[in-house]
């Protein structure tokens, strides 16, 4: 299938259009087997829970095209799993987790010609999402849901690309204890909108969430996870269990120590220590591994030793590591990688 005439080496983090998405309703207890649709609309009920009461979850994956033309996906056994726990937390039926490879699959073939081409680093980011659809007015959960899944073409989420960032400590809370910080739900990120506001978004390229409860420690940014490097090529993250499970950053750990050989702590990030670190970078599907150049706590500027004009030494490794291994051109550890055949 030939390509659309897009400027693959310009993209931005931004939606298009494409071809073809997934959708399958539930209603009476069951899902529907599903199809393929050209219709980028949807149509409900103006009382549908999901607008009345943010009764939705969401994942985000990408796929990415290998330098010998394979079109490949990265864990993304680990979303379905994850937009399992989201759904069962907002009392949502499940979408099987077959089912949802299947789909994800499905939309990627009926969009082959949107699927950036090896070489610019831009990839295709598929958007599961699912939510209340018939009409609730009293607070409880919709009987009827929708499953959809699109895909869109995405080059650096970050303007300016492996830039370093910087991060602004938000005085604003994004999770409570016990609440929906480890699911990924839109109510999550509506709230997060506020803090965008208020004119900061200029200077700061993200916000550092802290622990509600005691606005001491670090959890993570309104879009991805935090990892530090210490002065002994340490990498510590966030231990906390009001942040979501990054499936970049669980991957980031696992093959800094498996691959390139470095110790790495889950564990309690206090604020106070920040200055001890020598890199910092925010891992997301969307992020990638983002180098974050400076903190900004308030009055104090927390810059890292590894400044604000390229990645630092361990980041660029964990960087090239975890790419390599998204783009195919380093072995992946057993089933990471899913590849999709086209005809
Ligand atoms: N944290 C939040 C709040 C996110 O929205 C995301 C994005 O999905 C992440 C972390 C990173 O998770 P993952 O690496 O699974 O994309
Ligand atoms: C992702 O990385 O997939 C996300 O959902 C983060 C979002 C802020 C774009």
């Amino acid at each position: 299938m030939g390509k659309k005439d897009i400027d693959w080496g310009n993209l931005r983090f931004s939606y298009m259009k494409t071809d073809q998405r997934y959708v399958s309703n539930y209603k009476d207890g069951e899902w529907d087997q599903g199809r393929m649709t050209e219709d980028a609309n949807v149509v409900m009920s103006e009382c549908a829970g999901v607008l009345q009461y943010s009764q939705s979850c969401f994942e985000g994956l990408k796929a990415y095209t290998t330098e010998d033309g394979r079109i490949i996906t990265f864990r993304p056994d680990l979303n379905a799993e994850r937009m399992e726990n989201s759904a069962i937390s907002l009392q949502m039926p499940v979408f099987p987790k077959k089912r949802f490879l299947d789909a994800v699959d499905q939309v990627i073939a009926a969009n082959v010609a949107y699927l950036p081409p090896y070489g610019f680093g831009a990839t295709f980011y598929l958007r599961p999402y699912m939510f209340g659809s018939n009409p609730v007015i009293g607070v409880k959960p919709a009987d009827e849901y929708q499953f959809r899944i699109f895909g869109i073409p995405v080059g650096p989420y970050f303007q300016g690309g492996a830039k370093p960032i910087t991060v602004k400590i938000c005085d604003y809370d994004r999770a409570a204890p016990h609440g929906t910080g480890h699911i990924k739900v839109g109510l999550n990120y509506a709230m997060s909108l506020y803090t965008m506001s208020l004119g900061h978004e200029k200077v700061y390229e993200e916000k550092m969430y802290l622990d509600a409860a005691t606005r001491t420690k670090v959890e993570e940014s309104g879009g991805a996870n935090f990892l530090f490097v210490t002065k002994d090529n340490l990498i510590v993250t966030p231990k906390s269990n009001t942040i979501l499970p990054s499936i970049t950053r669980r991957s980031a750990m696992y093959l800094a120590k498996s691959y390139l050989g470095l110790e790495t702590e889950e564990r309690e990030i206090y604020v106070e220590e920040l200055e001890e670190f020598e890199e910092c970078g925010l891992c997301g599907t969307a992020t990638v591994i983002a180098p974050v150049g400076k903190i900004v706590d308030h009055g104090r500027e927390i810059c890292l030793p590894s400044g604000m004009e390229k990645m630092g030494p361990i980041t660029k490794k964990l960087y090239d590591t975890l790419t390599g291994i998204q783009f195919g051109t380093l072995e992946a550890p057993q089933g990471w990688i899913h590849e999709i055949k086209v005809k």
